[in-house]
């Protein structure tokens, strides 16, 4: 993965894209190297990270690898377990709800990095759900936002919080600015101090979100 410092600007380079077949989709997932490099930028070994939305636990291996403790929470039953598989204490998953962070107890953090469930304005399912309830792209952006009020009383001060997320074109409609519209929403809770753009030689970009809990 190439790194390029302009001025203002910020981007990585990746020849590599992770595709995930799973039920019958395919997902593109953030690539290990990709989380390495934050992790190495941002923590130091015993740190710990948080990963709100686990999803087939890229965060929780390459931080169990680099000896951090990374605690992620994922609501799908097969990607918990997937995950709890392969994790040892005192890395842990939760088979839970990032809505209801605050009841699980959890310790201070030191980083947290993600990349959430997509959901495009015209989409009716919760993605909060895993889409088995209906939504809206309103109470999405919103629960968006009440998962990081939450996560907020459980970062350390001055903790990096990063979220890679792209904009969504789909259905011949208008572009959803899924990343605009959730970098606004997280600004009222974090400083928004970074983006960073991703780039894949493949063709597609993402936006890494730095939010810093000043
Ligand atoms: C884009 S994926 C995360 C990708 C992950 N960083 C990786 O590289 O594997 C989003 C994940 O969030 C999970 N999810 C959806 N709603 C959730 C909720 N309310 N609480 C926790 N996890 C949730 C989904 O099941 C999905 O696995």
């Amino acid at each position: 993965m190439k790194e390029l410092h302009l001025e203002n600007s910020w981007f990585l380079i990746s020849s590599k894209l992770k595709k995930i077949k799973f039920n019958g989709d395919t997902d593109i997932r953030y690539t290990e190297e990709f989380v390495e490099m934050f992790i190495r930028k941002f923590t130091k070994r015993g740190d710990r990270i948080l990963d709100p939305f686990a999803g087939f636990g890229t965060t929780l291996f390459v931080g169990q690898q680099l000896g951090r403790t990374v605690i992620g929470i994922e609501y799908d039953k097969s990607q918990y377990e997937y995950i709890n598989e392969r994790i040892k204490e005192p890395c842990k998953i939760i088979h839970g709800n990032s809505l209801k962070l605050r009841s699980y107890n959890l310790p201070k953090f030191d980083f947290s990095i993600t990349s959430p469930p997509y959901m495009r304005y015209f989409d009716k399912e919760d993605p909060f759900t895993n889409y088995t309830k209906i939504g809206s792209y309103s109470k999405y952006l919103k629960d968006i936002g009440r998962i990081y009020k939450q996560i907020k009383k459980v970062m350390k001060k001055n903790a990096i919080i990063i979220i890679e997320v792209s904009n969504t074109i789909g259905q011949g409609r208008p572009l959803t600015p899924l990343a605009w519209d959730i970098g606004r929403e997280i600004s009222k809770i974090f400083f928004f101090e970074q983006e960073i753009i991703y780039c894949s030689t493949e063709g597609d970009h993402s936006h890494v979100l730095v939010f810093k809990n000043k």
